[in-house]
């Protein structure tokens, strides 16, 4: 049966840093979804038309988006939220880790696994590249949850050998073997596999040759890492790697970055590793509540851009300040007013970033993150709770993209009231609002 869903529709069929018409808004609109794809997005009257027999549901009052792409989000972290005052390596020694190795425990992993994926559809967030645990039973608990969730995730085992707590170190043998394993299980078997070292600092070189022939012997994984994070991080890593010419040469030496590899942060980043990381066609998962929590620096977004290396936003949680895509570019938006040469963020870069961008860094771009036509139906429904400021101001803006920038501005989880995969419901508000 189709549908066809009336209401104001925000999208990004286009990047609008390279063109002017980015943004596509149809005010009083049509979303038609048939056996989960997007089979028209317009106006309501022409979208009535095109489809006389589709059964409809009228939203209007409310918003839909595509589904937020989550491009930087850990797993084990949901409970160290909050845990605000300290730096990068403080925080990890001190919140992160301890929580990390509670997560060798099968039955505290399933439920924090829970947590978590009702996190991301609670929040509207349809695609995540998820940072994972460092335990393969922690990870086969995830996999199960989030095939069952509906939520389209890719994810991988963390893997470190040194520098961190003992318990969370396996070695590079056991790192391939754990991998492979989980590689065939769980990849393209409803969610999709990225071999994930967790830093530079914490990987000995036998360790990221491993990750370098699971990448080779794997073809289709994803790769995902963090890198110059923090002043105190990287100098560490210099210390560790006194061959490299900066941090990224360590991942290049070992062939991690291409156009599979999202690499976290990248806060303190020279023009030389920029135009590198554009000519290898990877992406940056920038993560502006993060860095602003843990002090770790303003982003240089202007400079991404300027070098063409793709830029998708990411929460972090634990490290970030909650699963709220739309909050999260709201302080890219805020971070980059302060920043030295900072660009002023239009609400349509905003949604972009949120969406569309997050789709072309994990190379689902074609399936996810607008709602062009044959794209499945992955969307999250926003609607003002009543007599809220957010309400107010939707009901009297000026503009369409008046509107979009209030929703960055104040929309949270309260607002959402149903997110959905391929057509099907993921999410939906327990304490359902009209209509
Ligand atoms: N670098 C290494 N591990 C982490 C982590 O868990 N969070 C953040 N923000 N950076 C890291
Ligand atoms: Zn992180």
């Amino acid at each position: 049966m189709s549908e066809l869903l009336r209401a104001t529709i925000f999208h990004t069929p286009r990047n609008p840093f390279l063109s002017a018409d980015g943004l596509e808004v149809f005010s009083d609109g049509g979303l038609a979804i048939e056996a989960g794809r997007v089979s028209g997005c317009g106006e309501f009257d022409e979208l009535r038309r095109r489809f006389p027999s589709a059964q409809v549901r009228d939203l209007r009052g409310g918003f839909l988006l595509p589904g937020f792409v989550d491009t930087h989000v850990h797993y084990p972290q949901v409970r160290v939220l909050g845990a605000l005052g300290h730096q990068l390596l403080d925080w990890l020694n001190q919140s992160a880790l301890p929580e990390e190795v509670r997560m060798r425990d099968r039955d505290h992993a399933r439920c924090v696994a829970g947590e978590f994926l009702r996190g991301l559809a609670s929040h509207g967030t349809t695609t995540a590249l998820v940072f994972g645990a460092h335990f393969a039973s922690a990870m086969e608990v995830f996999f199960e949850a989030a095939v069952s969730s509906g939520l389209r995730i890719t994810s991988g085992l963390v893997v470190s050998d040194r520098m961190l707590l003992p318990e969370l170190h396996v070695s590079p043998q056991e790192a391939y073997q754990q991998n492979g394993d989980l590689i065939r299980r769980y990849h393209k078997r409803g969610v999709e596999y990225a071999v994930t070292p967790r830093f530079a600092l914490s990987a000995s070189e036998a360790l990221l040759e491993v990750c370098q022939t699971l990448m080779r012997e794997h073809p289709g994984v994803r790769f995902q890492t963090h890198i110059n994070e923090n002043a105190s991080e990287i100098a560490e890593v210099a210390r560790l790697f006194p061959w490299a010419e900066d941090y990224l040469a360590v991942y290049e030496k070992f062939d991690l970055v291409s156009d599979r590899s999202v690499l976290a942060h990248n806060v303190h980043t020279t023009d030389k590793a920029l135009a590198r990381l554009g000519a290898h066609k990877a992406s940056v998962a920038h993560c502006p509540s993060s860095n602003a929590s843990l002090g770790s620096g303003l982003f240089p977004l202007r400079r991404h851009i300027a070098a063409g290396v793709r830029v998708a936003l990411g929460t972090d949680v634990g490290g970030g300040t909650g699963f709220g895509m739309l909050k999260e570019g709201l302080q890219a938006y805020l971070l980059q007013r302060l920043a030295p040469e900072g660009l002023v963020l239009t609400p349509a870069q905003l949604l972009y970033l949120a969406t569309r961008a997050g789709a072309e860094a994990l190379g689902l771009a074609n399936e996810t993150g607008d709602f062009s036509e044959g794209r499945s139906a992955d969307f999250v429904y926003l609607r003002p709770p009543e007599r809220s400021p957010l309400e107010a101001v939707t009901r009297n803006a000026e503009s369409a993209q008046r509107v979009l920038a209030a929703l960055f501005t104040l929309a949270g989880s309260e607002s959402v009231v149903e997110t959905r995969v391929r057509g099907q419901q993921v999410y939906r508000a327990e304490e359902t609002r009209s209509p």
